[in-house]
């Protein structure tokens, strides 16, 4: 059942008081920022509820602060196998169980999208490629980088651009740090290189 648009703004009005006590002060301004590009990019690719869009960008790091053992005992209650999902990606797949856990708070399309954020997907919805180009536009990186508006303004022209900036962004760091690199992320790297190159 989709959510109704005043259950999406008692959500928000809920979570903006809410996710502060799960976070740091600046994991809190990244997440202000990818929300609110999570609306804009809603807005210029004509996804149906941007206001969702805010909602999902609200909840997408919930739990990325947490310990191992919280994110290890959501998926052993919730029976969701995460072998192979890298370290950096498992609050991805445990905010999802940890809003429905303690607030019973559920969307298929913000699941899917809060889920998919980190890694990236072969099928990717609207929402999840908004999500996750989202959260490359509102990144540390990108907050100290004077391209940002140029890069907020071709994610707004093609969806394409900021997914394959922070697959790319994402590669590099990880392959600097020699570290394992899933291949979704590779995938969401090759697709979205492609669709750039097609135009
Ligand atoms: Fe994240
Ligand atoms: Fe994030």
């Amino acid at each position: 059942m989709n959510l109704t648009p005043t259950q999406v703004n008692d959500w928000i009005q809920f979570f903006q008081k809410e996710i502060p006590n799960h976070v740091t002060d600046t994991r809190w301004q990244h997440i202000l920022r990818v929300a609110s590009y999570a609306k804009e990019l809603a807005l210029a690719h004509g996804y149906e509820d941007p206001d969702k869009a805010y909602l999902a960008g609200l909840c997408h790091d919930i739990t990325k602060q947490k310990k191992m053992d919280v994110h290890q005992s959501l998926f052993t209650e919730f029976n969701l196998d995460t072998n192979g999902i890298p370290f950096q990606a498992l609050h991805a797949y445990s905010a999802p169980l940890f809003l429905k856990k303690n607030y019973d708070f559920y969307d298929q399309e913000i699941q899917s999208a809060i889920q998919n954020h980190t890694l990236g997907n072969p099928k990717p919805a609207l929402l999840d490629q908004i999500l996750y180009a989202a959260d490359f536009l509102g990144s540390d990186y990108c907050y100290r980088n004077l391209d940002l508006e140029e890069w907020f303004q071709k994610t707004k022209e093609n969806l394409d651009f900021g997914i394959f900036m922070k697959a790319f962004q994402t590669i590099s760091f990880l392959m600097e740090k020699k570290e394992i690199i899933h291949p979704y992320t590779f995938y969401t790297y090759n697709q979205s290189l492609l669709s750039l190159k097609e135009i």
